[in-house]
């Protein structure tokens, strides 16, 4: 629907959405996109979606009205997990591009290209740049890549292929950012990195949306999310509260978990110490790499979510995560990627403690899948377990060959 204004989330200032916007010019707020939700309170029912698209376009009426650069993304399954009752495995790994990044920039590009911009920046610790680079392709428009020069071998490639411009840089993504933002201005480029415009939280909350829908529009107790940047987690929490003003749900509120890497945890680290904000993490080091973001530029939204949500933030070590992915990939068919297979510790050390009950129902996001992660998983296999010959012997199909 059309976009009644653009809302500072630090100040509440309101700024026009006539025009492309970065974050708040007087404070570096994130930006939310507000629509008149009142004037579609009751001519919009949940029943009416009943039969529309099956993608995330699906929710068109809560999202900007413009042409959308679509490849499908979205409304992916929620599979009820083959071992708790109450446990659901929302799998994104079936999106375009293999992660849910591609759900934020199939919204960031609707609207660039609505705007008519035609060159866009990002840095990336992986996925969103593959997801950038593709629906940037899509939309016929330049996409500049700063990614770190260890991101796993797919999003390098997947980045070329869908003929973007690539820089790897010998740092991480704060560094990867410090560039965009250096050289933006001169290059004329439009900055589309995580919350620093207001469109790629439109596509990822309509995660939110799908969760509510899929589960008969009771929220679970609680929602377990990878975050790295944390667009997923704030984006779903807009979701509930516009759902709420549509009355599509009450105020009930799942318990919001954010779950980081071990070499990786800023949020943990920040609430862990009851802070409203976190500190740069140095010497970031996980094989989650969409986990590898030592200072997320929306913590503030993040750490407020998960207080008033009654949440909690945990972190998974990389061998609990890779023996996670295991489990998953062998119980219930699922081959995570590293920062979704996180999910399932923070399940397990949620369960263990009391957090989450047996009778909880749970869902589990896995944000991308496994297959853009070999290299790195491999890598990782030999890092865990070096007793392991290189290459292990399996007998397929009475060939004796190199696993
Ligand atoms: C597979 C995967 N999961 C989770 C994340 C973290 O996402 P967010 O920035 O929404 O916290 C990323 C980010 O790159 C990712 O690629
Ligand atoms: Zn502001």
């Amino acid at each position: 629907m059309q976009i009644a204004y653009l809302e500072c989330t630090r100040c509440g200032e309101h700024l026009s959405a006539d025009r492309p916007q970065n974050v708040c010019p007087k404070d570096g707020g994130v930006l939310f996109v507000r629509y008149d939700l009142a004037n579609l309170k009751g001519k919009l029912r949940r029943e009416d979606l009943l039969g529309r698209v099956a993608s995330m376009w699906r929710y068109a009426d809560v999202l900007p009205d413009a042409a959308p650069v679509t490849l499908g993304e979205g409304f992916t399954p929620m599979l009820p997990s083959r071992e708790d009752a109450n446990v659901f495995i929302k799998d994104e790994g079936l999106n375009p591009t293999g992660s849910f990044k591609a759900r934020g920039m199939s919204v960031a590009m609707t609207m660039a290209r609505h705007y008519g911009l035609k060159r866009l920046a990002a840095p990336s610790a992986g996925n969103a740049g593959g997801a950038l680079a593709a629906y940037a392709g899509a939309a016929g428009m330049e996409a500049h890549i700063f990614m770190p020069r260890d991101v796993p071998l797919a999003n390098r490639m997947e980045c070329d292929y869908y003929g973007a411009h690539v820089t790897l840089v010998d740092g991480l993504i704060s560094d990867c950012g410090r560039m965009v933002a250096e050289r933006k201005d001169k290059e004329g480029w439009f900055d589309v990195s995580t919350l620093k415009e207001p469109f790629r939280v439109e596509g990822k909350k309509t995660m939110g949306y799908e969760v509510a829908e899929q589960l008969g529009w009771k929220l679970p107790e609680g929602i377990i999310y990878p975050t790295g940047g944390g667009v997923g987690l704030i984006g779903m929490w807009k979701a509930f509260e516009e759902m709420e003003e549509l009355g599509w749900i009450g105020s009930e509120r799942p318990k919001m978990v954010s779950v980081q890497a071990a070499g990786c945890a800023p949020i943990v680290r920040a609430w862990e110490a009851g802070k409203s904000a976190s500190e740069m993490w140095t010497g970031a080091s996980t094989f989650a790499a969409g986990l590898r973001v030592p200072k997320a530029y929306g913590d503030y939204l993040i750490l407020d979510i998960l207080k008033k949500s009654e949440g909690i933030a945990v972190s998974a070590s990389d061998e609990e995560i890779l023996a996670a992915m295991r489990h998953w990939a062998s119980v219930e068919g699922v081959f995570a990627a590293p920062e979704g297979a996180a999910s399932l510790v923070a399940y397990q050390k949620l369960r263990a403690s009391g957090f989450f009950g047996a009778e909880d129902k749970v869902v589990l996001f896995n944000t991308g899948t496994a297959y853009k992660y070999l290299d790195m998983i491999e890598a990782q296999e030999k890092r865990t377990r070096p007793d392991l010959p290189a290459a292990r012997s399996i007998n397929i199909g009475g060939i004796i060959g190199p696993y």
